[in-house]
């Protein structure tokens, strides 16, 4: 049997968690929105045409942002289309998609939406087909008191309060060439600066997120993102990243991905980190993770212009759960760069909740790492001394066992989640002495067929289980991983 030890000391402390890490992505693409989270006439659905039972499941997960409206959507969105009386909303092309996108749902009725599911809003502006000052309008209309063309048109769209949003993307992966008026690095951070300009004089309060690189595939990545941070050093405040994995044929190598984004983040800070000293600056350039995820990108395939297509609607495995849940882990030991990310996306794109036209929902089995992740995530992440076997991925010397410490003062808990890659029994002995007397609250594991898939005729075939537990007090304990699984293990203090 493998043996790893993690000696947990609670003066180690990487950074306080942000509640923002755990946010997430409402694309208009597929079923996202419509049939997604807004389905008029569904059984499940309230007055707005809001289906509750999705609602439901996405406050279980205690998601706390939501980036909308896009995504590669974003960069030919005009959000003027999708404000006032419904009958008269043009039906548009959306070039990067390939479909037809109603406007039937736009800034208002999301804002009532997430108002109603309790998140906050991450807002976006168009930085492909849109401009500066389309950029700014849209931070009026939602943001201005009144008194103004576009404040005093939202309160005639039944918002007579501003919509109060606070966090803006300016345009998403323009660093990407499949991106509608994708731009280059210096096109792009002029550009940026401009409309982050506009965007801070209609609301000073508001914070802003310039685009990163698209992944670390680019051939651009990372002089894209030193290029981007020279630019906005004094005007945004975050850096985005994206970053999603696919199995590519060898599942060590998949469930070893968090390597490989432990490395994107580490590379960027090192970049920020570079500028700020180029900039004789004093302020530290953070990040928002705000797409990640595992997609089959390999699975997409050609369709017929449309409204609402089913596309990008990747069904979930235990192996996916558990890369995914390597990745929740990696986020959270940077808690002190990375200070929002957003699991992309929510509903039916790439995602932890799905629905059927006019019927079920299900969770798929990455729901449950990001639920634990929300649940007991929150407080200080601990830098434990880690002791691991290791083997060869092709990142080179990979460990096998993944880890996240985080210790709520609040709660007086300590939770350790842990990810045996191997493909053998782990034993991992647990050293929190300095904790002094603990006890095991719970024991929560993911394991077995890592084919196995959620589906509507088997909604439960991937659950977390709980497992017995290490009885009476003690400051050291030893608890067996079983080979490729997941755990979350509980302790009060
Ligand atoms: O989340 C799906 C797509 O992935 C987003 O629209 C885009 O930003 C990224 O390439």
């Amino acid at each position: 049997m493998k043996q790893a030890k993690l000696h947990i000391e609670k003066d180690f402390r990487i950074a306080e968690v942000d509640e923002r890490l755990f946010s997430s992505f409402l694309e208009h693409l597929g079923r996202a929105i419509y049939t997604g989270i807004y389905e008029p006439g569904h059984p499940q659905a309230d007055e707005n045409g809001y289906r509750m039972d999705v609602m439901k499941l996405i406050q279980q997960l205690g998601v706390s942002h939501i980036r909308y409206p896009g995504g590669n959507f974003l960069s030919g969105y005009d959000w003027k289309d999708g404000i006032g009386p419904k009958e008269d909303r043009p039906r548009r092309l959306d070039l990067a998609w390939h479909t037809i996108e109603s406007n039937q749902f736009g800034i208002d009725e999301f804002y009532d939406w997430s108002k109603k599911a309790g998140t906050q809003i991450m807002g976006a502006v168009n930085m492909g087909t849109g401009t500066p000052k389309d950029a700014g309008q849209l931070v009026e209309y939602c943001n201005f008191a009144g008194g103004t063309y576009w404040s005093d048109l939202r309160a005639k769209n039944g918002h007579k309060d501003p919509l109060n949003i606070k966090l803006w993307c300016i345009g998403n992966e323009m660093d990407g060439e499949w991106q509608i008026c994708h731009l280059d690095a210096d096109d792009y951070g002029k550009k940026a600066v401009e409309a982050a300009k506009i965007m801070r004089w209609i609301d000073d309060s508001i914070q802003m997120v310039a685009c990163g690189s698209a992944s670390t595939l680019q051939k651009t990545y990372p002089e894209w993102d030193r290029k981007v941070m020279e630019y906005t050093y004094d005007y945004v405040d975050y850096l985005s990243l994206h970053r999603y994995y696919e199995n590519e044929g060898n599942d060590f190598d998949f469930l070893a991905s968090f390597v490989d984004m432990d490395r994107f983040i580490h590379t960027l800070e090192g970049t920020a980190n570079y500028v700020k000293a180029l900039k004789r600056g004093t302020k530290d350039i953070c990040f928002s993770f705000d797409e990640w995820n595992v997609w089959y990108q390999q699975h997409q395939q050609p369709h017929p212009w449309q409204e609402a297509p089913e596309i990008l609607e990747d069904h979930y495995t235990l192996l996916d759960a558990l890369v995914f849940a390597g990745m929740s882990m990696t986020l959270l030991n940077h808690a002190d760069r990375v200070k929002i990310a957003c699991l992309a996306q929510l509903v039916n794109v790439i995602a932890p909740i799905f629905t059927e036209k006019g019927g079920r929902v299900i969770k798929q089995s990455i729901y449950y790492p990001f639920e634990y992740m929300s649940k007991f995530g929150r407080g200080t992440v601990l830098k434990p001394v880690v002791s691991t076997p290791t083997a060869e991925s092709r990142y080179g010397d990979t460990p096998l066992l993944q880890q996240s410490v985080v210790y709520d003062e609040k709660t007086n808990a300590v939770t350790v989640f842990a990810l045996n890659i191997g493909a053998e029994e782990m034993q991992l002995d647990l050293d929190l002495r300095s904790f002094g007397k603990v006890k095991m609250q719970e024991h929560i594991c993911m394991a077995g067929s890592l084919s196995a898939t959620n589906t509507f005729a088997q909604p439960d075939a991937v659950t977390p289980k709980d497992l017995p537990l290490e009885q009476g007090e003690f400051d050291t304990c030893s608890v067996i991983l079983q080979p490729q699984s997941y755990h979350v293990l509980r302790f009060s203090l």
